[in-house]
């Protein structure tokens, strides 16, 4: 992997670069008049920032942040129409929201408006690439008024697997998974540049009840509606006819001694 920059940056960018490259251990290269195919045959993942902000480039395409999807789910929910994923997990204003698969952060900014300023957002993300554009494109996000609502998200750079361990018991309303999907919604294109960066290790029960200890009202999980949730101890919700469904795992007072 390396960073680097569009061509003829601002000094400002190109500090930026060297600072984001010096944070995380990895390698800068002045950009001059190199062109992207070139440094993708030596490096395959290429960081460029670049005013409109950082992107990461493999053969698979250009992965950026764009909170459109987001966006759409919002203007929806300001109609009074209802959100899947928001109506699943049963989140209200002041809650507290464990995003433990940030990918592109359409969730968790829908849950952050939905949860507010006095609601807590933490998302997790295990791919280094993924955690730097999201971080930026979090940061800067334009329109201003959507900036206030993605800055209010704390994205971190980690394993869920390890990260639960870390987090007291019950300290979470609901605790989130949208895993990558072996079997991809092909309409979901904008996941597409995200495939090649991602971790794709598929959950397994031991992660739901990793989850069950840090939440104090459910897990969710989305998946495929072909998939089998009861494999995960969890019961389905959302029909057959729709391509993705949620599995929830009701967490009862009390339950392991809590
Ligand atoms: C399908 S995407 C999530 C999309 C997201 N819900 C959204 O609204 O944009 C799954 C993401 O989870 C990340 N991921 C997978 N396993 C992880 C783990 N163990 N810890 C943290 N992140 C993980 C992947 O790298 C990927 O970015």
């Amino acid at each position: 992997m390396l960073v680097t920059t569009a061509r003829k940056p601002s000094k400002a960018i190109e500090a930026e670069a060297r600072e984001i490259a010096a944070a995380h251990g990895i390698p800068c290269l002045p950009r001059g008049n190199r062109n992207l195919e070139s440094l993708l045959r030596e490096f395959n993942t290429v960081l460029v920032l670049s005013d409109r902000g950082l992107s990461c480039f493999t053969p698979g395409g250009e992965l950026f942040f764009h909170p459109n999807m987001a966006a759409v789910r919002i203007r929806l929910l300001r109609q009074g129409k209802e959100d899947k994923m928001l109506d699943i997990c049963e989140l209200t204003p002041g809650d507290s929201f464990l995003d433990c698969t940030a990918g592109l952060c359409s969730d968790s900014l829908v849950a952050k408006y939905q949860v507010g300023e006095k609601g807590r957002v933490l998302s997790l993300e295990q791919s280094l690439p993924i955690y730097l554009v999201m971080l930026h494109g979090l940061k800067n996000a334009n329109p201003p008024r959507f900036r206030e609502l993605a800055r209010g998200i704390e994205l971190v750079h980690a394993d869920f697997r390890s990260y639960l361990q870390q987090l007291p018991p019950r300290s979470f309303d609901v605790v989130y998974f949208d895993p990558m999907f072996d079997v991809p919604v092909l309409e979901a294109s904008s996941l597409m540049p995200l495939r090649p960066l991602a971790c794709d290790k598929p959950l397994t029960p031991g992660d739901i009840d990793l989850a069950a200890r840090v939440a104090r009202r459910r897990v969710v999980v989305k998946q495929r509606s072909f998939f089998d949730f009861s494999r995960l101890g969890m019961s389905q919700r959302g029909g057959p006819r729709r391509k993705t469904a949620y599995g929830v795992l009701e967490i009862k007072e009390n339950e392991n001694g809590f």
